[in-house]
């Protein structure tokens, strides 16, 4: 069954389960393009979705191609070798775009010219015309264009979310963040300028704007290659950030870390009005300010609450089943998507700049 989508106006192909009709769950048809790497991530996803099904692949690497045919038992007959010639085959209700950064302008370009929604991989793209030319087609086309930023939508995440949300832990002042990992990926990653800064910390940005809803208006920083980078862009970094909230962010970050690494979301300590909130290794802290006073060493402070781990939210879905949920409701419902290209060039734009400051040793102001 095929029908015309009232939201982007895009034609929609559907495929439906045996059961009853009032039963029925309309499943949406994609083609991935890219399914090694982080492929296997979304091949899993989709495989294991009530509401997502495949209509085919693009693989430009023959060898890939085959091995996770092999792998996952896929039609090889629906693996094409370019976008183009798998659209002349089969007309698929949404694209997920899995390719590396500099191929995201051209997917996303060619799915939009045809009508067809797309979720793409972070970050929109490596370099901010293309990221713009990206915005300018969705919003010319009025077609949804979604982007990966699935560490938002973690259990921690989510946790952290919460509480800022409640307001019990008052205003926010600072935030100090530590990323430190260092994985040996090879591919594109060795080969990009500032590999952390675009692939890495887009996350870090995009997390950031989601827990303090307010942008930078001044970012300043510095990178560096330690000298036994395997990376031959910077793969270090610190960074400062102004938000318009008067909150200041400091960011201290490595790709090529020699030990004692975070987590992939890094550690996140939040200096606020009433107490401090820790997100480390996963998981949520939180130590309250009390109304008490307490004598230490001729001088006094606030006596402070145990540190307490807070309890974990609970989500139907999370990371990409999340974001492939919520593609599938903006599809097929219209029901509005958080991480749309549009609201993603910020995050993006944070990128960019913090590069601009790096590269002229200045900081960068902003109006927002
Ligand atoms: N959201 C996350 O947590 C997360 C994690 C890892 C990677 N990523 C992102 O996923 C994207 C892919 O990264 P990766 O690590 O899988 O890269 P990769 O190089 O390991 O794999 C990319 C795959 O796409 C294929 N490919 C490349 N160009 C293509 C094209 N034009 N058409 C079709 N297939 C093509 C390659 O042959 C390969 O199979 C990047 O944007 C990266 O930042 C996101």
């Amino acid at each position: 069954m095929s029908s015309d989508c009232a939201v982007t106006g895009c034609r929609l192909s559907f495929w439906y389960p045996k059961k009853g009709w009032e039963d029925t769950v309309f499943m949406l048809r994609v083609i991935q393009v890219g399914i090694g790497g982080m492929g296997n991530t979304w091949l899993k996803t989709v495989l294991a979705s009530k509401e997502v099904a495949f209509a085919g692949f693009v693989e430009i690497n023959p060898a890939i191609a085959a091995q996770q045919a092999r792998q996952y038992g896929l039609d090889q007959s629906l693996i094409f070798d370019s976008l183009d010639q798998a659209l002349t085959a089969v007309r698929p209700g949404g694209v997920i775009d899995v390719t590396p950064p500099r191929f995201h302008k051209e997917v996303s370009l060619r799915a939009l010219d045809a009508g067809i929604p797309v979720l793409s991989e972070k970050p929109l793209s490596d370099n901010m015309a293309d990221a713009q030319a990206i915005v300018q087609k969705a919003n010319e086309t009025g077609i949804l264009h979604m982007v990966t930023q699935n560490y938002r939508y973690s259990v921690p995440a989510q946790t952290l979310k919460r509480l800022l949300q409640s307001g019990e832990m008052g205003r926010v002042g600072s935030v100090t963040v530590e990323f430190f990992k260092g994985p040996h990926f090879g591919g594109f990653r060795d080969e990009m300028a500032y590999p952390l800064i675009i692939d890495m910390s887009i996350h870090h940005w995009d997390m950031m704007r989601f827990f303090l809803e307010s942008e930078p208006v001044v970012i300043y920083g510095q990178s560096w290659n330690p000298p036994w980078s395997w990376y031959r862009g910077d793969a270090s970094a610190s960074v400062t950030l102004e938000l318009a909230s008067g909150a200041r962010v400091a960011y201290n970050a490595s790709w090529c870390s020699s030990g004692h690494e975070t987590s992939w979301n890094g550690t996140w300590r939040f200096e606020c009005e009433n107490g401090i909130i820790l997100f480390e290794n996963d998981q949520v802290y939180v130590q309250h300010k009390t109304a008490e006073h307490e004598s230490r060493g001729g001088f006094w402070q606030y006596r402070n609450d145990e540190m307490a781990l807070v309890e974990p939210v609970q989500l139907e879905y999370t990371a990409q089943g999340y974001l492939l949920h919520e593609f599938y409701e903006a599809v097929t419902l219209g029901k509005p998507a958080a991480t749309t290209c549009q609201d993603n060039i910020k995050s993006l734009g944070i990128v960019f700049d913090i590069i601009q400051s790096f590269k002229t040793g200045s900081p960068v102001r902003r109006s927002v």
